[in-house]
């Protein structure tokens, strides 16, 4: 059965869409769609119902991914359902923990920057209130991020590096 991974960051508009849009275009060229199912969701409830953020989108089309879905927040029911739970920064990642006050599920909650090979940011720096070169480092550290971690669930799958700029 697909391992199902769920991507969050604060509002799930720039971040962790951009992570589920990555995954799945590394799934797809790298031969192994059926291995895994991505979801994201935000922590807040800001922007639910809104597409991927505008400028986000427009530096995602420069690689070659478009991004998709509609904001939504996590619950606490997705702790239960999916099987791994990829935290953009350490708030998000106590924002998800306090819904689990048992820690039932803490063990499937991880930072995302922690499957990262090529960078050492701990945290993916979240891009909202910056300018353009802020959504291009985000695509670029969750590339790597991506790869380490699709490398490191599914046997025999080799992600390509990220294209260069267009
Ligand atoms: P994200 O970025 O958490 O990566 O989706 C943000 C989106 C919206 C806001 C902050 C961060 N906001 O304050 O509305």
């Amino acid at each position: 059965m697909s391992q199902k991974l769920l991507f969050v960051c604060l509002g799930n508009i720039c971040r962790s869409p951009t992570a589920e849009g990555i995954t799945n275009h590394l799934l797809r060229s790298s031969g192994y769609k059926e291995a895994i199912i991505c979801d994201s969701a935000g922590t807040a409830a800001y922007h639910i119902g809104s597409p991927p953020d505008r400028r986000m989108q427009q530096a995602a089309r420069c690689y070659g991914l478009e991004l998709q879905g509609k904001a939504r927040q996590i619950r606490p029911a997705d702790l239960r359902e999916f099987d791994l739970i990829l935290a953009m920064d350490r708030q998000n990642y106590r924002d998800i923990l306090s819904l689990d006050p048992q820690g039932k599920y803490a063990e499937k909650v991880r930072l995302m920057c922690s499957y990262c090979r090529s960078h050492s940011d701990e945290e993916v720096p979240d891009p909202y209130y910056g300018g353009e070169a802020g959504f291009h480092y985000v695509i670029e550290l969750l590339w790597d991020a991506c790869s380490g971690l699709l490398e490191s669930l599914v046997p025999g799958i080799q992600c390509p590096p990220l294209p260069p700029r267009a």
